[in-house]
């Protein structure tokens, strides 16, 4: 699969952990930033992740902020983008299984390395169910 991954200062360390992990299982990364520590603002390299991803230019987001609440508000406003703001394993899998998410979001200030690891193990070995939820993707979609 190819994944974006963005984050602003305070979730550069655990973006590097990750794109480490997303190597590890033979994903492309495609990596928007910012790529040290030094204080920037999360919707400039947030927002182009998520809307790579509603573009269809790559197939997930992993999106990464203090505390994931920015990166969640930004991504969520790009049509066709469904932010989960994950801190533990069984949100992550349930946000695949029964929201469809396609933008996984992390808080690299509460979240240790262990956790944000089986974040996204479970993230990505989790499969949409369709059927009952399907239909409620459909009333956020079309508002009913
Ligand atoms: C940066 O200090 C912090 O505000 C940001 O990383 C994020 O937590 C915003 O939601």
């Amino acid at each position: 699969m190819r994944v974006a991954v963005a984050c602003d200062h305070a979730g550069y360390e655990l973006k590097e952990l990750i794109k480490q992990r997303l190597y590890d299982y033979d994903h492309e990364v495609v990596d928007f930033g910012t790529n040290s520590t030094a204080p920037c603002d999360y919707p400039d390299v947030g927002r182009p992740a998520a809307e790579a991803v509603a573009r269809g230019n790559c197939d997930y987001a992993v999106l990464i902020c203090g505390t994931g609440v920015g990166m969640s508000i930004v991504a969520n406003k790009v049509p066709g983008v469904y932010a989960a703001l994950c801190t533990s394993g069984v949100q992550a899998e349930y946000s695949r299984r029964h929201n469809n998410a396609n933008v996984l979001v992390l808080a690299g200030r509460l979240t240790g390395t262990v956790e944000a690891e089986d974040i996204l193990d479970r993230w990505l070995n989790a499969k949409f169910e369709g059927g009952r939820h399907a239909r409620r993707i459909g009333k956020i979609v079309n508002g009913r």
